[in-house]
């Protein structure tokens, strides 16, 4: 049986941060802090629909946050822009990581799953364009059970949907709230941290395993 490695998607598997380009393009000098907001707000209405019980899929939050990041900053932004902005969004890049550490895992006997807030469509697009699509045996979406990370019950949605046992599913996150999240709800957890000035946040739970690479993975867990 092998172990399942649930990998998150936005901002693990592919960079949120990548649309800055076309923001700066669009916005000039405000298009980074743009780029912030969008991602930060994007988050914070998940949370809050999450909580609210007020589902509404991960596109919507990304679509009403892009339009609350350009508000905020009174910026211009046409029906047309707001659009080819979110067709942009289903191209952002993958990590260089990536394709090779997924690569390593599967030959390795991995079980690979993309397990993200991401709609099922989008994120099969997404993953298609940055050229990773074809390393995973499956896409898991909170979106089939209509809440969002952290809710304990999309960890154990995924632990149900990759068919093992809680102690053969692992997390691969960068977020630390979906690290939290999984922690929270007894699966184990592997935290990414590209950046070495990433702050986890100082509360009662830990990763079980901390990475600066995905290719670190492939020497530390046992299929
Ligand atoms: C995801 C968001 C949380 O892919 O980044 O699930």
């Amino acid at each position: 049986m092998s172990t399942v490695l649930g990998f998150d998607v936005y901002g693990t598997l592919v960079d949120p941060f990548g649309m800055e380009k076309q923001l700066v393009a669009r916005f000039g000098e405000h298009g980074p802090a743009i780029c912030a907001l969008w991602r930060q707000k994007q988050l914070e209405y998940s949370f809050r629909r999450g909580l609210m019980r007020r589902y509404e899929d991960f596109n919507a939050c990304t679509m009403r946050a892009l339009e609350f990041a350009a508000k905020a900053y009174q910026v211009e932004l046409s029906a047309a822009a707001h659009q080819q902005l979110l067709t942009d969004y289903l191209n952002l890049p993958a990590f260089p990581d990536v394709l090779p550490a997924l690569e390593t895992l599967k030959e390795s006997g991995f079980r690979l799953l993309a397990f993200s807030n991401g709609v099922e469509e989008s994120l099969r697009t997404l993953l298609g364009n940055a050229g990773v699509l074809s390393c995973f045996d499956g896409v898991v979406s909170v979106d089939d059970i209509k809440t969002f990370k952290p809710d304990p019950e999309v960890y154990t949605y995924l632990v149900n949907r990759g068919g093992r046992t809680r102690e053969d599913t692992w997390l691969v996150s960068s977020n630390p709230f979906d690290v939290i999240g999984a922690k929270a709800a007894h699966v184990r957890a592997v935290w990414v941290r590209r950046n070495s000035g990433a702050q986890f946040d100082p509360w009662e739970f830990e990763p079980d395993v901390v990475i600066g690479s995905l290719l670190e993975l492939t020497t530390g867990l046992k299929t």
